[in-house]
């Protein structure tokens, strides 16, 4: 199969880049393909809402461009963040022409929430579910486009590469170039070559390589880890953002639920097993200091008073308004016999953000020719070593809409598709030599030994032992993953693993090569920030 415009994910970042591309150029293939329902995704299940400037009587730029500067903790490329405040109020304005909604408050102006590290009340959202209005509002945009083709259940195994040696030394430019993808098409077993013109990864983030999180399943980091393999440049995995507040289940595993940012924003209260109010002994900003902060609070109250959670109290909130803003969470909520006026919430932080990933420049331009990276998956270089909240969502517009820029003018200027000459060189995906899996004990209990190594060893506080006990057993599982993947037929399980594996590596990896404790990476036996202020590409 050939396209044009090929893209990875149907989040945020994946939709809104394959809508701009396919307006541009209603004559061209634009093929999407998501390795589960269009609708799963991370974007689906944010809460919160998206940052932007808006009530620009009390705030301005230059406010949300220091709150997100403070949290990134001296890591933040200050030309992308500049970039993405700025640029993100016409994203948002696109957005809403699309057709998503926000709430309003009754004079008619947008219902402004806060977060976190937000100096003023900047939050769009719609109710607490604001990630699904999103998503299905560009799902409906991208039905309408007779362009665009949507394959569901395709699970892109690999990017297909060419490797010229030589060429980055004599050209300036980089010397791998992408042609498309392998994909496993779920419905007929088979594996496909796709070749493209031009390849967005928007394949989010990698929550699920922890044991507890707030991320779907889908979250497992393929598109990180398909770079990786293709001699991609990859940057600050070490900086996972853990939620403070996923909601406690005991025995639950899978994917967390969320108890949104914006309930502290509202007013919640964080409170230990004794009932105290422990944010203010660590930060003055209390419950609404940055995420890194409040979640090793928590971390700490948890250890020192041995439980499994702390409380979020809301019960002295108005429960109108908390029906009226949260009624997703209220149901939830009630649903485990807690009604949010009377009783308080069990939380504990959970994995949740990937802030590092596959390096890209300010067009969304990856290390490697003709491909791109927006959303999740990117290291943008806006985040630094911590997210602030409600930037994620801002950013995957912002540079889904960069990259549709960048493509369209590369596009122009080369004649794309360029597989058009190669395309007999590349070959199909070989399959000859391996066997049907026998056991599939093998794939479920490597990847619950990953999840509880990364967990317990590479979690919120690292230490150099830790650390070092994770990566002797990632090299032990990385060796039998690939011994099987070589010897078995493809299974997006195994793939996945493979995947998840290697996603931990460049984690433990980065954590290693980061003598210093900053943002979301604390480690104890470096506890001081050092002056060296630098980023770690693999
Ligand atoms: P996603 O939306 O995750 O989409 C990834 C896509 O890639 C999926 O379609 C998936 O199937 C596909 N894919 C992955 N691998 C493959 C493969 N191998 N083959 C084929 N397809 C593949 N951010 C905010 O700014 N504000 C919030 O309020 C907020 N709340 C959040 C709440 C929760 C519970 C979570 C989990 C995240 C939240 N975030 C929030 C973060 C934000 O939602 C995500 O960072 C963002 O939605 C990511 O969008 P994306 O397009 O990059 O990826
Ligand atoms: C939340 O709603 O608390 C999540 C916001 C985010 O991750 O940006």
């Amino acid at each position: 199969m050939e396209t044009d415009f090929l893209v990875i994910g149907s989040g945020i970042a994946g939709l809104t880049y394959a809508l701009k591309v396919a307006r541009e150029y209603p004559q061209k293939k634009v093929l999407i393909l998501t390795k589960a329902n269009s609708d799963e995704t991370n974007t689906k299940y944010a809460q919160g809402g998206i940052a932007g400037v808006w009530d620009t009587a009390n705030d301005s730029f230059e406010k949300h461009i220091e709150d997100t500067l403070i949290a990134g903790d001296g890591l933040c490329n200050e030309k992308v963040v500049e970039i993405v405040v700025t640029e993100g109020v016409e994203r948002i304005k696109e957005i809403i022409e699309w057709g998503a909604n926000f709430d309003k408050e009754p004079g008619g102006n947008y219902a402004l929430g806060r977060e976190g590290g937000h100096s003023e009340f900047r939050i769009l959202h719609y109710k607490d579910v604001t990630g699904m209005e999103m998503e299905r509002a560009l799902i409906e945009a991208v039905k309408k486009q007779p362009n665009i083709e949507v394959n569901t259940h395709c699970f892109v195994l690999d990017i297909i590469t060419q490797h010229h040696m030589g060429y980055l030394v004599t050209k300036g430019t980089p010397d791998i170039e992408c042609f498309g993808v392998y994909v496993f098409n779920l419905h007929t077993k088979k594996t496909d070559k796709i070749l493209s013109g031009i390849t967005l990864l928007a394949t989010g983030g990698n929550g699920q390589v922890y044991r507890t999180s707030t991320n779907p399943v889908i979250a497992t980091g393929d598109g990180v880890a398909m770079v990786y393999r293709a001699k991609g440049r990859i940057e600050n995995m070490e900086f996972i953002q853990f939620h403070p507040t996923a909601l406690y289940e005991q025995g639950v595993k899978g994917q967390a639920f969320l108890i949104t940012e914006a309930v502290r924003g509202d007013g919640a209260i964080l409170r230990n097993v004794d009932g105290e109010a422990f944010m203010e002994r660590y930060d003055p900003r209390k419950d609404l200091a940055p995420r890194d902060i409040v979640a090793r609070a928590i971390d700490n109250e948890m250890k020192v008073t041995g439980t499994e959670h702390v409380w979020l109290d809301c019960r002295h909130m108005d429960r109108e308004k908390f029906l009226h803003h949260f009624p997703n969470i209220y149901e939830k909520c009630l649903s485990l016999g807690i009604e949010v006026s009377k009783d308080m919430i069990p939380v504990a932080p959970a994995a949740h953000y990937s802030c590092g990933g596959i390096k890209t420049d300010e067009w969304g331009c990856t290390s490697i020719k003709h491909l791109y990276a927006a959303g999740e998956c990117a290291s943008t270089g806006l985040h630094g070593a911590n997210r602030l909240a409600s930037n994620s969502l801002l950013e995957a517009m912002v540079f889904a809409h960069r990259a549709y820029v960048h493509s369209v003018e590369e596009m122009k200027r080369s004649g794309l598709p360029v597989y058009n000459n190669r395309s007999a060189n590349i070959p199909d995906w070989k399959a000859e030599g391996t066997t049907a899996p026998k056991e599939m004990i093998l794939i479920t209990q490597s990847l619950k030994e990953l999840q509880l190594l990364m967990s317990d060893y590479v979690g919120i506080v690292r230490t150099n032992v830790r650390l070092e006990r994770a990566i002797r057993r990632l090299d032990l599982l990385h060796l039998e993953t690939e011994n099987l993947y070589k010897t078995t037929e493809v299974s997006p399980q195994l793939a996945q693993l493979r995947n998840m594996i290697t996603v931990g590596y460049l984690i433990v990896k980065s954590a290693q090569f980061r003598h210093e404790s900053r943002g979301l990476h604390f480690n104890t036996d470096y506890p001081q920030k050092s002056e060296l202020v630098q980023n770690i590409v693999l």
